[in-house]
């Protein structure tokens, strides 16, 4: 399996990308882009309001590249989230909005 996705509703138009994962091997050959644009194209059909996701400090720059040109944006960084030094990043994204 190249690559995973996860997707937990929240009610009200809401979801969360619970997982969002491309296998080592097969990264940085432009499918985790083309995965975020099919799943993105879903949401607009289904008129998803907004969609989150929250990721480790470490994977947040390379999480951030494949994930901004759909319209995710950064909205909050949780300090020391699951213990000391481990903090992780929020990401929002909203599908029907224009970006
Ligand atoms: C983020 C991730 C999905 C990207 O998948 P991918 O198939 O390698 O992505 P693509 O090949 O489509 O590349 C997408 C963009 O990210 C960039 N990119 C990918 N990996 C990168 C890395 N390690 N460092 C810097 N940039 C990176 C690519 O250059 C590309 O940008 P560009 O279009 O400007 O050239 C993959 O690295 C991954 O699964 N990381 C772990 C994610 C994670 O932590 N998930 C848990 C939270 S749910």
């Amino acid at each position: 399996m190249a690559g995973v996705a996860i997707e937990t509703p929240k009610g009200s138009g809401r979801l969360k990308l619970s997982t969002f994962l491309i296998a080592d091997e097969f990264r940085n050959c432009g499918l985790g882009g083309t995965f975020i644009r099919a799943l993105h194209d879903r949401w607009v059909l289904e008129r998803v309001q907004q969609v989150h996701v929250t990721v480790a400090e470490n994977n947040h720059d390379q999480l951030n590249r494949a994930l901004r040109p759909v319209g995710f944006l950064t909205v909050a960084h949780e300090w020391h989230r699951y213990g000391p030094e481990r903090s992780e990043y929020v990401m929002t994204c909203l599908p029907t909005e224009l970006h």
